[in-house]
């Protein structure tokens, strides 16, 4: 992630949603040349260390809160080339972007703009590998507002690319909190498999996209390591790191009518999902091609930094 950016010779990124693969990738941008401003919603936003607007990191930072109808000037955002939209779905199914800053992204000179999704939309596909050329069948609700939020981006006519991401993990978001704290759960379902990214290939894969020629980068691109696996062997793995002890088995067939409904659903879909088209097609070479070392390196992050990615 050291190559300068090639297909621009001034890029200004706006990052919509500086949570935190937002943060994260704003921070590597900036360290390779661009001139960043990220949105926020909180008085303070995390890693900001100033007010909004200000400069102290080299971060600039706006009010976007579509919920609250704050919105961005347009003044501060002349010139922008790129952007990263992090905002899920509202609570309504709306794009919370696309509802409210349109008019102002289309006056912009856009060349990339990343729009990050879940895997969530192929549905359940019985422990099965799915790639970007699967047709989308999901069932769930939110799934299906996440599917129609793609495809009002793709309508727009603006250069999108939609990164379609299994869980998120990396610095501050890791197993070993709840570990050290007793509270993890061991839940087995058989059969079941989930994949996962870490948050630096997020931000690896999506500056290597933004590198490519326009022509040459695909529309949709799923964002995954090489490695699904129950989640019993990856939080086996990270207890295994920090010589702790790993909680009792619970059998999930025992367990499913006390998880929350959030939880319940993400344990009735079962895919692998494929990231061909990334790292053979694309040609992006991952950092963390598993858990394994993937968690290596969050440790390491997380005992340096005593807080995680946020502080
Ligand atoms: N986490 C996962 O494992 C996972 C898996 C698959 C896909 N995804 C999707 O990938 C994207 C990035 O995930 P992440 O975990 O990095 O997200 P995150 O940390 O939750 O960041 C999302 C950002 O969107 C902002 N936001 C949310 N609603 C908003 C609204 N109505 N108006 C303005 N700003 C709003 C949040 O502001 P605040 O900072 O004020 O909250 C935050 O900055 C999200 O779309 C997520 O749904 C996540």
């Amino acid at each position: 992630m050291t190559a300068a950016l090639v297909n621009s010779p001034a890029p200004k990124l706006l990052v919509l949603g500086g949570g935190y693969s937002g943060l994260r990738f704003a921070r590597a941008a900036l360290a390779q040349g661009m001139a960043v401003t990220l949105s926020h919603r909180l008085a303070s936003p995390h890693g900001s260390g100033q007010t909004e607007g200000g400069v102290g990191t080299g971060l600039r930072w706006l009010p976007f809160d579509s919920e609250r109808g704050v919105r961005p000037e347009a003044g501060p955002l002349a010139g922008t080339s790129h952007v990263l939209v992090t905002i899920p779905p509202d609570a309504g199914g709306l794009d919370p972007v696309l509802s409210n800053l349109a008019p102002l992204l289309g006056q912009l000179p856009l060349q990339w703009v990343g729009y990050l999704s879940t895997t969530g939309v192929y549905g359940d596909r019985g422990g099965g590998w799915v790639d970007e050329s699967a047709a989308v069948q999901t069932s769930l609700p939110r799934s299906k507002a996440r599917l129609t939020c793609e495809q009002l981006w793709l309508q727009t006519g603006w250069p999108v690319q939609v990164f379609r991401l299994p869980a998120i993990y990396g610095p501050g978001r890791s197993p070993f909190q709840n570990l050290r704290e007793g509270r993890s759960r061991l839940i087995h379902k058989p059969g079941q498999m989930f994949s996962r990214i870490h948050v630096d290939d997020i931000v690896g894969a999506l500056l290597h996209c933004l590198r490519l020629a326009p022509n040459q980068r695909p529309t949709l691109v799923n964002l995954a390591d090489d490695r699904p696996c129950p989640s019993t062997e990856s939080l086996g793995h990270a207890a295994h790191l920090l010589g702790c002890k790993l909680p009792a088995v619970e059998r999930f067939a025992d367990v499913a009518a006390g998880l929350s409904p959030m939880a319940r659903s993400f344990w009735a879909e079962n895919r692998r999902t494929s990231n061909r088209r990334l790292c053979q097609e694309l040609g992006y070479r991952l950092r963390y091609p598993s858990f394994r070392e993937g968690y290596r390196a969050c440790l390491a992050e997380e005992s340096t930094s005593g807080k995680g990615i946020m502080g």
